[in-house]
């Protein structure tokens, strides 16, 4: 006589759920990210106040922090810089001494294996804070692709592994793919963002970034969180330019846009949890309403599941004490 589907029988014990688990994390799925801040002061070490356990760091502290990690398994990281000057044409982006030039520079003396992929944007280093040339208020397009392509060359010559755009100028992937092999560099690969919303989860990170627009947003440049068929057009256009891996951000409000990329591309997934993901987990789990630990294994699983193939997180760090 049938019976019904006893789907219970396969989670009886821990050692049956592990043999039929379908989705693993790895440690070399997670790529941690510091702010690297140009300073004098050795010991700057600036707690970043909407992302608990999270700082801006001296040159001389993103070593010792670096060197932690590593000896916990770190595998990759991601740098964004926080220069001492800005100007409106974010020279600092792509001064050859520029603080992420010399912090890539600092790590690949020490861990020549450790992967190092700088963050490719320039309003880290705009005066007014947006991601590209500004003029009469208008973010010019074709014009911030030199910048870009200048900024990335830059981080290669330093000894970057790979280089992440973050602008969402047009056809930036094709100007710095250019720019790279023109500079002997046609092995080095571009994670591009390709799918980034304009998302107000990303309100901490212009805090630990200092990168905040001082005048409109980012909506004529980053995408309409409401779309899901512009994230394939977006995607296409990165791949035929020559991006190597697809990177989708946020994460976990935005799982459905990293499957429909996972399953329309070959190429590999990146799905960024941005600050806010990390600062509400981190609120909650303050207030003793969740299990940190518990929330965050359960997200970061989540966007493996749905189809990313490496992950990029503030949590790292703590993870690799965990996994
Ligand atoms: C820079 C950049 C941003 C993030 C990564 N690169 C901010 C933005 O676009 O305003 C967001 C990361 C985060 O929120 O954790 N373009
Ligand atoms: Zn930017």
């Amino acid at each position: 006589m049938p019976e019904f589907h006893r789907g219970r029988r396969l989670r009886r014990s821990r050692t049956m759920r592990d043999m039929v688990r379908e989705t693993e994390l790895r440690p070399q799925d997670l790529m941690m990210l510091y702010f690297v801040v140009e300073t004098d002061d050795e010991n700057f070490e600036k707690p970043i106040s909407s992302m608990p356990g999270q700082h801006q760091l001296s040159l001389q502290k993103l070593e010792q922090r670096v060197a932690q990690a590593v000896d916990n398994g770190l595998r990759s990281l991601m740098l964004f810089g926080i220069p001492a000057q800005k100007d409106e044409h974010a020279s600092g982006a792509y001064d050859d001494n520029g603080i992420v030039q010399r912090a890539i520079r600092m790590i690949k003396a020490n861990w020549p294996d450790l992967l190092v992929c700088p963050d490719v944007c320039l309003c880290e280093y705009t005066s007014h804070g947006h991601c590209g040339i500004v003029q009469d208020g208008d973010v010019l397009n074709d014009p911030t692709l030199e910048l870009l392509a200048r900024t990335a060359v830059s981080y290669a010559e330093a000894g970057a592994d790979m280089v992440a755009p973050s602008d969402m100028m047009d056809g930036r992937v094709l100007a710095i793919r250019d720019a790279l092999d023109n500079a002997g560099f046609p092995n080095l690969p571009i994670m591009s963002y390709a799918v980034k919303y304009a998302s107000a989860f990303y309100g901490p990170f212009r805090e630990a970034a200092e990168s905040a627009p001082q005048f409109g947003d980012r909506k004529t440049y980053q995408m309409d969180p409401a779309n899901s068929r512009e994230a394939l057009r977006e995607a296409a256009a990165d791949v035929f330019e020559g991006a190597d891996i697809l990177m989708v951000k946020p994460a976990l409000p935005y799982l459905d846009i990293v499957r429909q990329v996972r399953d329309s591309f070959d190429a590999p997934v990146a799905a960024y949890q941005v600050s806010g993901e990390y600062s509400m987990i981190k609120a909650a789990a303050q207030n003793g309403w969740i299990d940190e630990q518990a929330v965050v294994l359960e997200s970061l699983t989540a966007i493996k599941r749905a189809g990313a193939d490496l992950i990029l997180t503030y949590f790292t760090e703590d993870l690799l004490k965990t996994l």
